[in-house]
């Protein structure tokens, strides 16, 4: 576990003196540490340095650098650990939350999912890939779906935006299946490698997301709730103890049967 450097209540009031960013920096600031989330097939959990040599083998694939903002190719030694110890930082300051996507069968490391926070606006910018091997079976959704929920029920954001290259409608798709908005798109708006491209605007506001999730049908296997806010709703009806046991049961072995109702982890 690592210990918060955040900024307290306090802190938070006088550099975000209004209602909206006091509201999500007092919401990160009371999620510490940053959460692990669990979906069926995933664990979306914060990064660990072990993660390093296999973020460099994937991400350094030219196909992941290819249609990324920031990836580079090749992926440089030692960089994939700077970026990792960066991001306790980011979550500290409430600038970023990244997240590994991995494999809850096998424990492996399969990609990155994230969000950029601007306080400012309530709002953040999601970005994800995967490794080339684990492409086209659903996972890059499925994960940004646990961070959509995290990133409205948890963080309370208003917006969320995503973007992708034109050329790249794998993202956009994704994009689309998240329920979110196509807004148009920014002509030249990405320069890597010396090219300029096009790249298309998406996003999802907090109501959106809401009206999207009362609309789908109850699906017992499927929550984005850490094992923290799990063991804490179990609390209400059993010990502590019990309840920290049976909220590890359940989001280590996506027992869907054992899984709380909607009603005892509603906010
Ligand atoms: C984009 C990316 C994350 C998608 O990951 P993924 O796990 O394969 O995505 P999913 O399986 O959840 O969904 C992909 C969807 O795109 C569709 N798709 C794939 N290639 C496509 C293409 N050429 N044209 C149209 N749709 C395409 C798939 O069929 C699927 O849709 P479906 O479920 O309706 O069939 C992955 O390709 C990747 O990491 N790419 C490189 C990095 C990148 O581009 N990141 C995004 C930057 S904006």
């Amino acid at each position: 576990m690592r210990a918060s450097a955040g900024l307290g209540n306090a802190d938070a009031c006088v550099l975000f003196p209004f209602g909206w960013d006091e509201r999500i920096v007092r919401r990160m600031t009371t999620i510490t540490p940053q959460p692990t989330l669990h979906t069926p097939r995933l664990t979306v959990r914060p990064y660990v340095l072990t993660d390093a040599p296999e973020l460099q083998r994937l991400a350094g694939a030219w196909e992941i650098a290819d249609t990324t903002k920031r990836i580079p190719h090749p992926y440089p030694d030692g960089a994939a650990d700077i970026w990792i110890a960066m991001q306790s930082d980011a979550w500290e300051t409430q600038t970023a939350a990244s997240f590994a996507i991995v494999d809850r069968a096998n424990n492996q490391y399969m990609g990155g999912i994230g969000l950029s926070i601007v306080s400012a606006t309530v709002s953040a910018e999601l970005g994800y890939w995967l490794g080339v091997p684990y492409w086209g079976r659903g996972y890059c959704t499925e994960a940004a779906r646990a961070i959509l929920s995290f990133a409205f029920d948890a963080l309370k954001l208003h917006r969320v935006a995503a973007n992708y290259l034109t050329r790249n409608p794998a993202s956009g798709r994704v994009m689309e299946k998240l329920g979110m908005q196509f807004e148009g798109v920014q002509r030249d708006g990405s320069l890597k490698w010396g090219k300029f491209e096009d790249i298309a605007v998406c996003a999802i506001l907090e109501a959106e997301w809401t009206q999207l999730s009362n609309d789908l049908p109850p699906d017992p296997g499927t929550f984005a709730f850490t094992e923290e806010e799990v063991a804490a709703a179990l609390a209400q009806s059993m010990s502590a103890h019990e309840a920290a046991a049976l909220a590890k049961d359940i989001c280590d072995g996506a027992d869907a049967s054992t899984a709380p109702s909607g009603d005892l982890l509603r906010r």
